[in-house]
């Protein structure tokens, strides 16, 4: 007797789970930028709240991307419970490299999604999976430039970190397509 649940999807059950952990990150990626925005909002750092409260954003339509897409091939997805929401942060900086090594983090991940992916010949998932590899390339380039800041600025000079918080609004990907063309 085959199993008729897994005929209905073409999503092995390892690739569903894993996607299922991803849905997860990516969910816990929007809630821990969402508490960095209150942190930053909360020591007056306000460009850096606004920024933080675009990237939680961002991770969340990453989290229903992937949601969205172990539902169309058929599998099950599922509402991630998030808990254990760190707030309290000794500084700016500290928010900053945090969040970079979430996005390190995340990057680990999403290349683990391919891997498992070649080793289940699932070309489809891993085809839909390029979409985030390109997308943490700019997310790890922009938090890197970010942390760069801080000594590229100094943030124990007068008015540093002042300077440091608007300067992170201008912080922009270039993919170098202009320059391509
Ligand atoms: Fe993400
Ligand atoms: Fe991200």
């Amino acid at each position: 007797m085959k199993d008729l649940v897994r005929l209905r999807t073409s999503l092995s059950e390892e690739i569903e789970n894993i996607l299922n952990e991803q849905v997860k990150m990516e969910g816990s990626s929007s809630s821990k930028y969402l508490a960095m925005a209150s942190w930053c909002g909360e020591h007056g750092f306000e460009k850096s709240e606004a920024f933080f409260m675009t990237q939680s954003d961002e991770e969340r339509k990453h989290m229903l991307k992937i949601f969205k897409y172990i539902a169309d091939v058929g599998g099950k997805s599922i509402s991630p419970e998030i808990g254990n929401i760190n707030h309290e942060f000794n500084s700016l900086r500290e928010v900053f490299e945090t969040a970079l090594e979430q996005e390190i983090g995340v990057t680990r991940s999403i290349h683990r999604i391919v891997e498992a992916c070649r080793k289940a010949n699932d070309y489809t998932t891993e085809q839909f999976i390029q979409w985030f590899i390109q997308e943490q390339i700019e997310e790890e380039y922009i938090a890197r430039r970010i942390v760069e800041l801080f000594d590229v600025i100094g943030e124990d000079t007068p008015g540093g970190l002042f300077m440091i918080d608007n300067a992170i609004a201008q912080v922009v990907y270039d993919t170098g397509a202009a320059a391509a063309e």
